[in-house]
């Protein structure tokens, strides 16, 4: 992989990713000599995409067609085309097509790592043969024979940079963090994953169904609905509404912490259709009782109002982003992860390694969490869920288990799956990715709820009101 990886490896300018043998002590793999100094030295004389390193000298494609017909033509063919090695000509905006043609005129993004690669490794059979002028030579003739240089053009340290080679837009550098440089550890060694992070996002845990088949947003599209969701509920905005939207939306602008869009279609990567799987007949089964149960028994006791009102849980961990106090804050000491969902201040308090689970006798709203350390991701493992949830986010039964993984990939961001399991109510596992960075200044305030201290004994003694006057024949409808 190191060897045709050269060229890209050049223009990056990350060659130590190619491991070469320790010059000193030559003590790799007990195969092979070590490379004197010597040879690594010239290995390491790299001509970067910006033209540093090119030597005095310079030279045309008139004086490189010869040089090229003797010492290039019979493997790459005389106008560079016909092979048989590698062609170097032509192939302009074949990439995306059905028969891709990777030239130097099609693919290269830079001419200057032309001339290190021929100085580095051409002609094949003696690769390091030709004088500086030489490869100045048959490079402006590759060049030529692309249609990129004039004849006569001086090909040199200068004007070698300058040539804008066709396919220059068509690399995207590589973000992904290097994560064998990043060290956040803990005094005693641990990954360290502490900190205030926030899961907000507009982004839904199911794929609307207009955006069926596309994984994806356009960046005008995320653009267009974070634009949305700033202005949602300003009051400028709610201005022009009917008392009865206004209503409904709640808190003010200020109030609202949604976040933005992850850039996805849905929360749920797996399944590809980015939507929940089917539900088994049990599954449907009691789908259809609770909802029976809400129609028809909302207000009987405490226990009919979902859990959020009565301040018990927002919904089991792991969590759906909703409309504000999408954060976590993680603790950790030797042996635990404490992790605090801001939404209704549930603490969760994992034990790492071996510990046993609680007895299957105990069922909580939010199960019981074990973790344990894969290399640097924690994964959390959550089982002993309560059988009867109400619901928000995803149905589930006391079969549930969830599986979460972090990754702290930089400063700032965690790297944030969990997979859910539930054979009673799903006909497949299915997997959510949150995005989990930390925001600047960002303060958990205290959660104070207090609707299940004063609101749920209103609301049930409404609703008793409304019986007696609908026995008593009274017409009042206090439903709304
Ligand atoms: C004996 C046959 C042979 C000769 C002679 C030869 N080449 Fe090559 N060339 C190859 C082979 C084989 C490859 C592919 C090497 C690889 O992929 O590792 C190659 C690759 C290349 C590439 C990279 C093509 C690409 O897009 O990946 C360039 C540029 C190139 N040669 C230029 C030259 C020039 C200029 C000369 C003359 C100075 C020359 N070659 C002489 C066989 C030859």
């Amino acid at each position: 992989m190191c060897r045709s990886a050269l060229p890209v490896i050049i223009v990056a300018g990350i060659l130590e990713l190619c491991p070469i043998v320790d010059a000193a002590s030559g003590q790799a793999e007990g195969v092979g000599q070590p490379a004197t100094t010597a040879e690594v030295e010239a290995w390491g004389s790299i001509v970067g995409p910006d033209g540093t390193g090119l030597p005095p000298g310079g030279s045309t494609a008139t004086e490189g067609r010869l040089l090229y017909d003797r010492q290039c033509a019979a493997c790459h063919g005389l106008t560079g085309q016909e092979g048989p090695d590698p062609r170097l000509a032509g192939g302009v905006g074949s990439l995306g097509g059905e028969e891709p043609s990777k030239t130097v005129g099609s693919y290269w993004p830079a001419a200057t790592t032309l001339w290190d690669y021929v100085n580095r490794a051409m002609p094949f059979n003696r690769p390091g043969s030709l004088a500086v002028d030489d490869v100045y030579a048959v490079v402006a003739y590759v060049l030529y024979l692309n249609g990129l240089v004039g004849e006569n053009q001086l090909i040199d340290g200068d004007t070698l940079p300058q040539i804008e080679m066709p396919n220059r837009d068509g690399f995207v550098p590589d973000p992904r963090p290097d994560l064998a440089n990043t060290s956040f550890q803990t005094a005693w060694g641990d990954p360290n994953l502490q900190g205030v992070w926030s899961y907000a996002t507009i982004t839904p845990l199911q794929r609307p169904v207009h955006l069926e088949g596309r994984t994806f947003l356009s960046d005008e599209e995320v653009a267009a609905q974070n634009r949305d969701s700033a202005i949602r509920a300003t009051s400028e905005r709610r201005n022009g509404l009917t008392p009865e939207r206004d209503l409904s939306l709640a808190y003010n602008q200020v109030w609202w912490d949604r976040g933005d869009s992850t850039g996805r279609t849905s929360l749920i990567v797996d399944p590809s259709d980015g939507r929940l799987p089917g539900l088994t007949p049990e599954g449907r089964r009691r789908q259809e009782a609770q909802e029976v149960a809400r129609r028809e028994h909302p207000y009987d006791s405490w226990e009919d109002r979902p859990l959020q009102e009565r301040c018990m849980t927002y919904q089991r961990v792991p969590p759906v982003p909703s409309g504000y106090s999408n954060t976590y804050q993680i603790l950790q000491v030797p042996g635990f992860v404490v992790i605090l969902n801001e939404m209704i201040h549930d603490v969760r308090i994992v034990p790492l390694g071996d510990r046993p689970k609680v007895s299957e006798r105990v069922r909580q709203w939010n199960g019981d969490s074990r973790g344990r350390w894969e290399g640097k991701t924690l994964v959390v493992e959550t089982s002993h869920y309560r059988g009867q949830t109400t619901w928000r986010g995803f149905p589930g039964s006391s079969n549930l288990k969830a599986v979460e993984r972090f990754t702290r990939v930089d400063p700032g961001r965690i790297h944030y799956r969990y997979t859910i399991y539930d054979e009673t109510i799903y006909t497949r596992p299915f997997t959510v990715e949150l995005p989990l960075v930390s925001p600047p200044e960002y303060v958990v305030y205290e959660y104070a709820c207090h609707e299940g201290n004063y609101s749920i004994a209103n609301v049930l003694a409404g609703a008793r009101v409304q019986e007696r006057s609908v026995r008593s024949g009274v017409s009042a409808d206090l439903k709304d």
